[in-house]
């Protein structure tokens, strides 16, 4: 196995063409001006992503509305965000027109940070506070998502990223926890419609077939009732919902998935896996291959949780000490067919230029991740995100936070 040949290989998304097999998740950073807008902090950030090369290139969660959020200086998509949207695009592209750049657009639903927004939730999981959303107050969300896929084309994006994981909005009616009496609530059929309804008017909106549509995806929540799971009150593995989803959104034109899992509000360890638990790792891989062996094969499949493999020095235990780095486990699980594309997340932050250093043959110059998630303290803390470890303004940003804030354990339990 030859793991430049396959990570700088090309791949096919729908219509587009990703150069190599390099994508960068979303990774929401809180630096967005008081309207919503990107601010130089956030061009940044992008500004090296774009001459990092990868082949494709996530916008991070980017709210629907102002109105319910989780992050105080998250990014807004909505008609008054249209020209500074625009103006971002075409920076970036003007750069590097080459990565196929998507748009993860969210609602957070009863993640909704209540200091600055109001908690919307279809059904309030145990301990969790917020309002039960009206069906008028969700035919609403649902024209807000579709207003804001057609901002996303008209500002050149090239696709978006229809958040479905990480319980967010799109979890919370897809989980078999949402029993409620509704349209989109109760038996499977119902609570699939959500989404099924969600693409179909999306792409009526945005009939240009060059748009791409896909999602990520939490595939096991890790908690009873969570998406994954056998029924509202159990934690018990059963993914044919998943699955059955899945294949719907393939027949609805979507191009991609990526594999997700977890809820970091409560399973922070299954989305991110950390120092204390890399395995959980392994299990992000089955769900990946799950994935694949249920699509088409034109249907790309991509891979989360690599930036724990790192330089490989770590506690995770492989038959071949190789492939506890991230780049020749990547191209590894690509080989065996389990993952077409591999995702950063924090890697991305960490070093921006991964892919670029890769294909000029100097590995041994990027900065890997640590997995000491000072990046996770910062988004919990709402302080303009980035790697603490390697770029001195986020050190500095985080011992600001501190100072002011007080120290903050991320608890991984
Ligand atoms: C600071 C931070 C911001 C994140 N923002 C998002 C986001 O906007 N959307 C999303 O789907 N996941 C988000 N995530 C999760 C990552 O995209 C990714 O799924 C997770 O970190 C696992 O990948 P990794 O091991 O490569 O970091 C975020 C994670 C971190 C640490
Ligand atoms: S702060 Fe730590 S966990 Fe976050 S990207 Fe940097 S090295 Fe990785």
């Amino acid at each position: 196995m030859d793991k430049r040949e396959i990570l700088l290989s090309p791949i096919q998304i729908g219509p587009h063409t990703s150069l190599n097999r390099f994508f960068i998740q979303p990774m929401e950073c809180s630096d967005g001006d008081a309207d919503g807008n990107p601010t130089d902090l956030t061009y940044k950030r992008y500004e090296n992503l774009f001459k990092g090369e990868a082949g494709v290139i996530t916008l991070e969660a980017i709210t629907i509305t102002d109105k319910n959020r989780s992050r105080m200086n998250q990014l807004f998509i909505m008609p008054e965000n249209q020209p500074a949207l625009t103006n971002f695009v075409t920076k970036l592209k003007q750069l590097n027109p080459n990565p196929i750049f998507l748009f993860q657009l969210t609602h957070s639903g009863e993640l909704s940070n209540p200091e600055f927004s109001k908690r919307l939730a279809v059904k309030l999981l145990p301990g969790f506070e917020g309002d039960i959303f009206t069906e008028d107050e969700f035919e609403k969300i649902m024209a807000d998502y579709v207003l804001a896929a057609k901002i996303a084309y008209d500002a050149g994006a090239d696709g978006i990223d229809m958040k479905l994981c990480h319980g967010y909005l799109g979890s919370q009616i897809l989980r078999p926890y949402n029993t409620r009496k509704w349209k989109y609530g109760g038996p499977w059929e119902n609570r699939r419609q959500f989404a099924f309804d969600l693409y179909e008017r999306i792409r009526a909106a945005v009939p240009d077939p060059n748009f791409i549509i896909g999602s990520k995806l939490s595939v096991w929540e890790g908690f009873p009732g969570g998406m994954g799971t056998a029924g509202p009150d159990t934690p018990v593995i059963d993914l044919s919902e998943v699955i059955d989803l899945v294949k719907g959104l393939e027949e609805r034109g979507a191009a991609y998935f990526v594999q997700s899992a977890g809820s970091p509000s409560i399973t922070i360890s299954l989305t991110q896996a950390d120092r204390d638990h890399p395995y959980f790792a392994y299990l992000h891989q089955y769900f990946a291959k799950v994935l694949k062996d249920n699509l088409k094969p034109e249907t790309v499949v991509v891979g989360s949780n690599y930036s724990i493999f790192g330089n490989g020095r770590n506690k995770l235990l492989a038959v071949d000490r190789e492939d506890r780095s991230l780049l020749t486990y990547g191209a590894k699980n690509i080989h065996r067919g389990y993952v077409d594309m591999i995702a950063l997340g924090r890697q991305s932050l960490a070093d921006p230029l991964l892919p670029l250093k890769f294909r000029e043959g100097k590995e041994d110059e990027i900065d890997f991740c640590t997995a000491c998630d000072n990046c996770l303290e910062l988004l919990i803390q709402q302080s303009p995100i980035g790697c603490c470890t390697y770029n001195r303004f986020y050190t500095e940003v985080l011992k600001e936070t501190r100072k002011k804030k007080g120290r903050l354990v991320v608890d991984h339990t």
